[in-house]
């Protein structure tokens, strides 16, 4: 890739580009999200991200897995997107989720590495011997499920989100997102509505105005565009 931002440089690699997070809290794990959007926003083609991808872009996903120390993603990503075990060793894998609709037998749960993050009063009965986070009544209260993630993972400074779009946008609305990993691709979709932190009726509630500066921006020869943000506070 090229940097553009913050120093141009002709040629980039990955590794070095995604070398870390851009940022520690003390008390709680850092939190970003990784995400990749078409030119209007979509998300997905045919309800999936892969369409949207390419190689550059894979090898972003690929470092910032491995940067890392616990994945987080909403339930229908989970079911759709198809997560195995991470390749990463001691990193898990959280499914937030307030059905507990997922797939207890697929190899995610079935290695260990796979775990729920749900409420305390969610009324599904957590298969047996898949790890649970809970916080909060009558929906999940993030920020106390990702402190809490803390004590499930060992040393877990460094969340990442790979969405859904529903999950980033309850991240986003409750101001825990310090950085989002955002590439863009040279298409458009047309899938009306959903973008990276959202969908249509998402509802006034998670409206806010969280400001973030530009930490990094480079481009592939294919025509990507891969941007770093982190939370202006
Ligand atoms: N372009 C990309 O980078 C990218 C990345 C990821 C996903 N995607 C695409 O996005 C689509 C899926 O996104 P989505 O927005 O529909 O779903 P999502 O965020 O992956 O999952 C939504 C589900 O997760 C659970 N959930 C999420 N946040 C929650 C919260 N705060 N409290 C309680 N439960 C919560 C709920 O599960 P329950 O219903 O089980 O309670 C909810 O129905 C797919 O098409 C996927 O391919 C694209």
């Amino acid at each position: 890739m090229r940097r553009l931002l913050p120093e141009p440089a002709g040629s980039i690699d990955v590794t070095e580009a995604y070398a870390a997070a851009l940022g520690r809290h003390p008390d709680r794990p850092w939190v970003n999200v990784c995400m990749i959007a078409a030119l209007d926003g979509s998300v997905a083609v045919d309800g999936r991200s892969g369409g949207l991808s390419g190689a550059t872009d894979r090898a972003v996903l690929r470092r910032l897995r491995a940067v890392a120390d616990v994945i987080i993603v909403g339930a229908s990503t989970a079911r759709v997107e198809g997560y195995g075990p991470p390749s990463k060793p001691g990193q898990r894998v959280g499914v937030v989720t307030s059905s507990g609709n997922v797939d207890a037998t697929s190899e995610l749960f079935t290695s260990g590495r796979g775990f729920l993050v749900t409420s305390d009063d969610a009324a599904f009965e957590v298969p047996d011997g898949v790890d649970v986070v809970r916080a909060g009544t009558g929906r999940i209260d993030l920020p106390a499920a990702i402190a809490r993630l803390a004590t499930l993972v060992e040393g877990c400074r460094v969340i990442q989100s790979e969405g859904g779009p529903t999950l980033n946008s309850a991240l986003l609305a409750a101001d825990l997102v310090d950085e989002l990993d955002l590439s863009t691709a040279p298409c458009t979709v047309g899938t009306a509505g959903t973008t990276a932190a959202g969908s249509a009726g998402t509802g006034p509630a998670g409206e806010h105005l969280h400001r973030f500066e530009l930490a990094q921006l480079a481009v592939d020869d294919e025509s990507y565009l891969f941007a770093r943000w982190v939370r202006r506070r």
